[in-house]
C-alpha cells in the first residue's frame, strides 16, 4: 500500500499531481511519500512489537538525510555499512546505540569512527575482522559489542543470485559450526563483547519460511552455547522483508511476525533483545521516478520509448532484470492501471521497450512492456522504485544526477537537488602533487 494514486486520469503522490510537481522541478526525478514511509515503518513496528525489537532502517536502501531523519523521529535506529553511512545516521540524529555496523571490509579508520560513536553492534563477518575491531578497540581503551554473523545455509529460491547472502557459498559471516568455534574462541573477550548472532539471507524474501528456518538454526545455536556457558542475549535477524513490486506479490508485515514473532517470544521473555534491518519493504513503493519521453522510435522489430532516465539512475533492471511498473502519469480513463502488474488488462496497449540515453544497450528500464499510446513530451513513472533507486545511481555518461523531492500532504520540498555539471567537475579541478 502506498500513496501515489491516480484520480482522474493523473497520478497523485498523496496531494500533490505529479505533472504539476515535474513542470516546477523538471525531469528526471526520484519523488518520495512521506505519509508511505511512515506507514510502512509504522506497520512494522506494530507487526513485530510483542518482541519490541530495535528497527534498524537499513540506510542503503534510500539514504537520503532527511529520509533518514524522519525515520529517527519515528524511533528508528539504522543499519549502516559504512563510515559513510554511519555519518549519515549521526547527522540524522540517530540514536547511536541503536546503530548496527554490518559488512565484510571495514576500514580502521571506520571502525574507529564507530568505536568513537559508541555504535550498538559491530556485525562480525570473520576473526581477522574480530581481532581488528578488538584491538581497535583496546588502543582507544574502548569496550564495544559484536554480532557474529552466521549464515544458516538458508535461502529463498526466488531472490535473485546477486542479492542471495544465506547461503554456503556467501562471502558473508560464518557457517554454524564455525560459529560455536568462533564463540568459544573470543567469547570471552575484555574489548569485544561477543554476545549477539546477526542473521541476514538475503534481499528481498518472499515469504515467512526462510526466516523461520535460519532463526530456528540461529536459536539452537544460542542453545548449544548457553550450556557451554556463553550467553547470546541479542538476536538480530537482518533485513530481505519483500515489497510490492506487483501490486499484491509480497506477503505483509503482519504475515511475516505472524510466524516469526511466536519463535523469538520464548528467547525475548527469557531476556533478549531482537534487532531487525528492514529496507526495501520500508522505502521501495515509498519512492517513484519521475520520466520525460524524449523520442518513439519504431525499429525493424520493436518499438522504442526513450526517456531522460535509464541505467545510470536506476540501475536494477539492467543488474537484476528486475521488474518496475511504468505507466504514463496522465492517462485517459480506460487506461487507469487496477493494479501494478506484470501484464495490465488494460486495452489499447502497445509494447514497447522503455529505454534511456546511455550508450549501452543493457540501459533499459522495460523490455516488451506494454504501454497506452504515449508521444514525445509525456511524463512516465516508474513505480516502486524508492529502495536501490537514487542509491545506486551514478555519473556515467556525465550524467548529473536527479533531484529527490518528498511529498507531505500537498507539499513538496526538495531534499537533494538536482545535480550540475559544475558537480561533477568539482573534484577534478582540485588538482595536486601527491
Ligand atoms: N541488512 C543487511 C546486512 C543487508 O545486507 C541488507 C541489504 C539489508 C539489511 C536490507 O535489506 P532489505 O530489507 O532492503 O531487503 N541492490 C539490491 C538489494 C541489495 C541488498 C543488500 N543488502 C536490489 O536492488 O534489489
Amino acid at each position: 500500500m502506498d500513496h501515489f494514486t491516480y484520480r482522474d486520469g493523473k497520478l497523485y503522490c498523496e496531494g500533490v499531481a505529479i505533472d504539476d510537481l515535474a513542470r516546477r522541478i523538471g525531469t528526471p526525478a526520484y519523488v518520495y511519500s512521506k505519509a508511505t514511509f511512515i506507514d510502512h515503518y509504522d506497520k512494522l513496528a506494530r507487526a513485530f512489537a510483542p518482541l519490541d525489537p530495535t528497527i534498524c532502517y537499513s540506510i542503503k536502501s534510500c539514504g537520503n538525510l532527511h529520509i533518514c531523519r524522519l525515520l529517527v523521529e519515528r524511533g528508528a535506529g539504522m543499519d549502516v555499512v559504512s563510515g559513510g553511512e554511519l555519518y549519515r545516521a549521526q547527522k540524522a540524529g540517530a540514536v547511536m546505540r541503536k546503530v548496527v555496523y554490518a559488512g565484510v571490509g571495514k576500514t580502521d579508520d571506520e571502525i574507529r569512527a564507530a568505536l568513537s560513536a559508541k555504535i550498538g553492534f559491530f556485525n562480525i563477518e570473520s576473526e581477522a575482522e574480530f581481532e581488528n575491531i578488538s584491538s581497535i578497540a583496546r588502543q582507544m581503551n574502548a569496550k564495544a559489542h559484536g554480532a557474529l554473523r552466521v549464515n544458516p545455509d538458508v535461502a529463498d529460491p526466488k531472490t535473485h543470485k546477486k542479492t542471495t547472502t544465506g547461503n554456503k557459498e556467501s562471502k558473508f559471516g560464518v557457517d554454524i559450526e564455525r560459529a560455536r568455534r568462533f564463540f568459544d574462541r573470543y567469547g570471552k573477550d575484555p574489548h569485544l563483547a561477543l554476545d549477539a548472532i546477526h542473521l541476514h539471507i538475503g534481499s528481498p524474501i518472499y515469504s515467512a519460511e526462510p526466516y523461520v528456518r535460519a532463526i530456528t538454526k540461529a536459536l539452537a545455536l544460542i542453545d548449544d552455547l548457553k550450556a557451554g556457558g556463553i550467553k547470546v542475549s541479542t538476536l538480530d535477524i537482518g533485513g530481505g522483508f519483500a515489497a510490492d513490486y506487483v501490486t499484491g506479490a509480497s506477503p505483509l508485515a503482519e504475515q511475516y511476525a505472524n510466524d516469526i514473532v511466536p519463535l523469538l517470544l520464548p528467547f525475548k521473555q527469557a531476556g533478549g533483545s531482537v534487532i531487525l534491518e528492514p529496507g526495501r519493504t520500508i522505502s521501495a513503493n515509498a519512492g517513484v521516478l519521475v520520466t520525460r519521453v524524449q523520442y518513439l522510435k519504431q525499429g525493424p522489430t520493436k518499438k522504442f520509448v526513450i526517456v531522460d532516465t535509464g541505467m545510470h539512475h536506476l540501475i536494477r533492471p539492467t543488474l537484476y532484470d528486475a521488474f518496475h511498473f511504468i505507466w504514463p502519469t496522465s492517462v485517459a480513463p480506460k487506461h487507469v492501471p487496477r493494479a501494478r502488474d506484470k501484464s495490465p488488462e488494460v486495452e489499447g496497449l502497445e509494447k514497447c521497450d522503455v529505454v534511456g540515453p546511455i550508450c549501452e544497450s543493457g540501459d533499459f528500464l522495460a523490455k516488451d512492456w506494454p504501454l497506452p499510446p504515449v508521444a514525445r513530451g509525456d511524463l512516465l513513472c516508474v513505480f516502486t522504485a524508492g529502495a536501490y533507486g537514487m542509491v545506486m545511481s551514478s555519473n556515467y555518461n556525465a550524467m548529473p544526477r536527479p533531484p529527490e523531492v518528498l511529498v507531505d500532504g500537498d507539499k513538496a520540498t526538495v531534499i537533494r537537488r538536482r545535480e550540475t555539471y559544475d558537480d561533477l567537475l568539482g573534484p577534478e579541478m582540485q588538482v595536486q602533487s601527491v
